[in-house]
């Protein structure tokens, strides 16, 4: 386990209410006072993206412990370079801060410790999950891609492979989505054709929510997004008016009907009281993914 102590810490105090310094303590206790595959215990899932992931303290670890159902990181590649850079700009890149480093390694380190394999396991046919609470939940990984889709696309494809090969990643085979503990979803500049044309792959697209037709069907984005204030325009402190409440929900509802889950950015975040309600309102329409950036703070309202 490569778990930073800043990560250990974060996760102890989140899980439980056991001091933090009673669950270091009990850490190194090995495998008869702790069982291995115990990293999200007593974690309730909860249907929230976690924008700007990177931006955390302890990226992916910090949305796993609060039962975060989302991630997303911005992605961005350059020519005569194999490393995947994650940041918000470029300013932000550094060649620590790696699509490898902070999200495909540690996701492969949890599921690795959540699927030993030994007797107890021979019969088991599908892997579990991150979440111990519920491990058929799938994680949504979502790839912002910030430079050229078409030359990026095909390094994230390929650093994706170690986790498919260990059937880590939900895919397509041309005719049935078949979930597994990860679910990779392109947006930003991931090029649509390039998914499409693919019918056998363990990636998908991040649908146009308020645009869907038929050329974005549940297998190649199982999630629509778009931004709530360019869908509905000016919102009154107030929150949705009746049009817009009307707009959200026919949004929602036809997705829901294509078998597509749902997500609203920019969704307002000030005044207060005008966020609480937006999150409220969509909440009570039935999103499945609020966009945030505060987690705790949306942890709160399920
Ligand atoms: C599990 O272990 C057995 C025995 O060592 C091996 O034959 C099998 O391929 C392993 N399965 C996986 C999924 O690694
Ligand atoms: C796995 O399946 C075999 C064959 O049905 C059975 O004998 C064995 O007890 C099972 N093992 C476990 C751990 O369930
Ligand atoms: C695709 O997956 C489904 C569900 O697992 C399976 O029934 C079907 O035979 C598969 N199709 C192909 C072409 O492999
Ligand atoms: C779906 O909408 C897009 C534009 O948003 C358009 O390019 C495409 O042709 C439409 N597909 C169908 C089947 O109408
Ligand atoms: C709702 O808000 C929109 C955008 O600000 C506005 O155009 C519309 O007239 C409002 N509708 C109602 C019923 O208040």
């Amino acid at each position: 386990m490569k778990l930073s102590i800043a990560a250990l810490t974060l996760l102890a105090g989140a899980v439980s209410a056991t001091p933090i310094a009673t669950e270091l303590l009990s850490l190194e206790g090995g495998i008869n006072t702790r069982y291995s595959s115990d990293i999200t215990r007593n974690i309730f899932c909860k249907g929230i993206h976690s924008h700007n992931d990177y931006w955390r303290d302890v990226p992916l670890y910090t949305a796993l412990s609060l039962g975060v159902l989302s991630v997303e990181a911005d992605v961005w590649h350059y020519d005569d370079d194999d490393t995947i850079y994650v940041g918000h700009h470029t300013a932000a890149l550094n060649a620590q801060r790696t699509f490898q480093n902070l999200y495909l390694d540690p996701l492969m380190d949890i599921l690795t410790q959540n699927n030993p394999n030994n007797t107890f396991t021979v019969n088991q046919t599908s892997p579990n999950g991150v979440w111990d609470t519920d491990s058929t939940q799938t994680l949504y990984l979502f790839v912002d891609l910030k430079t050229d889709g078409d030359a990026t696309w095909p390094y994230i494809v390929e650093a994706l492979e170690p986790l498919n090969e260990k059937g880590y990643l939900t895919t397509y085979n041309g005719t049935d989505v078949t979930y597994g503990p990860i679910t990779v979803i392109g947006t930003g500049n991931t090029p649509y054709d390039y998914v499409v044309e693919h019918t056998d792959r363990y990636y998908f697209y991040d649908g146009p929510i308020a645009t869907l037709n038929s050329s974005y069907p549940a297998t190649v984005n199982p999630i629509a997004s778009g931004s709530l204030s360019q869908i509905v325009g000016d919102i009154a402190p107030s929150g949705l008016n009746k049009t817009q409440y009307a707009t959200v929900k026919k949004l929602i509802d036809d997705a829901h009907d294509a078998g597509i889950m749902t997500r609203f950015w920019e969704v307002a975040w000030w005044p207060v009281s005008t966020r609480n309600t937006l999150y409220r309102q969509l909440i009570g329409l039935g999103t499945d993914l609020l966009n945030a950036d505060d987690l705790e703070l949306a942890s709160t309202f399920y």
